[in-house]
């Protein structure tokens, strides 16, 4: 799965079931549905994960579907088995695979190898389609409209892979897009070109005050320590930026905050009670996104 899947017409189609489902989620007397009883997935994931693994958790068993949750920490992996072979094997068990692992083009070569759907939950640094999508979501049902607004993308854009695979969705709104990260985290040049083929209207900076006061959503990632070559790259640009009370004074009153966490110290937590700040909002839109997903993926 990637972000190359996804025109305007799916995502609003996504968008809309999403939205039904937000209704069934939030309603104390429903609550679930029984739409996948019957259906199985497992979640595969190599790579840490809180939000992402018990959102599709929790995703499945609201639709009435049951998860298995391979244990990666002693899975055959460790003996050598290649994800090829793991993919082949788990199929035999689920309608679906939802993956995470640090290679880079992995979801595409399990996908390659199953005759199965695989969801891509974080290839490396290479896409998080996901996560873009519920962030899509949340901004779309938050600020009341995707057409005709500005969004900096803040951090890291180098290794952040949500902002890899939101950037070009965005651009299908013509989302205007500041992209903003020290010079060393910059988004890679041929992404940044694949949006501006999107029709994406793009400004890089590494002045975030310089674009502020035009921002209507402030997207914040986190520096990916884990992908660094060496700590001591990691540690020159940890910090720097910060999103604190002092910076949301300066901030359009209208604008929102989004994080996908974890955060580490990109966003004070003196600006958590700030109306603005969304990321304790996104991973209830990321559990009804990640429902539409799978009812898109397992319905008859
Ligand atoms: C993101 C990820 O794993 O890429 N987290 C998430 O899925 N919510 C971002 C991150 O780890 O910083």
């Amino acid at each position: 799965m990637s972000y190359k899947q996804f025109q305007r017409d799916t995502l609003e189609e996504l968008f809309d079931v999403a939205r039904y489902l937000k209704k069934v989620v939030d309603d104390p007397d429903k609550g679930e549905t029984s739409d996948l009883k019957g259906k199985y997935i497992a979640t595969c994931f190599f790579e840490p994960s809180t939000r992402t693994t018990t959102s599709f958790h929790s995703a499945m068993l609201r639709l009435g579907g049951k998860v298995l949750g391979l244990n990666t920490s002693v899975s055959s992996a460790a003996k050598g088995e290649t994800l090829s072979d793991t993919v082949k094997v788990l199929q035999n068990y689920v309608d679906c695979i939802v993956l995470r692992h640090a290679g880079q083009g992995s979801a595409q070569e399990a996908a390659d190898a199953a005759s199965i759907p695989i969801i891509n939950a974080g290839d490396g640094a290479n896409e998080h389609p996901t996560q873009a999508l519920l962030d899509m979501f949340c901004i779309h049902e938050e600020f009341g409209k995707l057409e005709n607004i500005t969004v900096t993308l803040l951090g890291d854009l180098k290794y952040g892979r949500t902002v890899r695979s939101m950037a070009p969705l965005m651009a299908q709104y013509g989302i205007k897009l500041n992209l903003v990260s020290p010079p060393v985290l910059k988004m890679d040049p041929a992404h940044v070109q694949v949006v501006r083929d999107m029709g994406g209207h793009v400004h890089e900076t590494n002045d975030l005050e310089s674009v502020i006061s035009s921002t209507d959503v402030l997207y914040c990632t986190r520096v990916q320590k884990e992908r660094f070559p060496t700590e001591e790259d990691y540690l020159k640009v940890k910090g720097s930026y910060v999103i604190d009370p002092a910076f949301m004074a300066r901030a359009p009153k209208h604008m929102l905050v989004l994080h996908p966490l974890p955060r580490v110290d990109e966003i004070s937590p003196a600006v958590d009670c700030d109306p603005r700040s969304m990321y304790f909002k996104e991973p209830r839109y990321g559990m009804i996104m990640r429902m539409a997903l799978l009812l898109s993926v397992l319905r008859r």
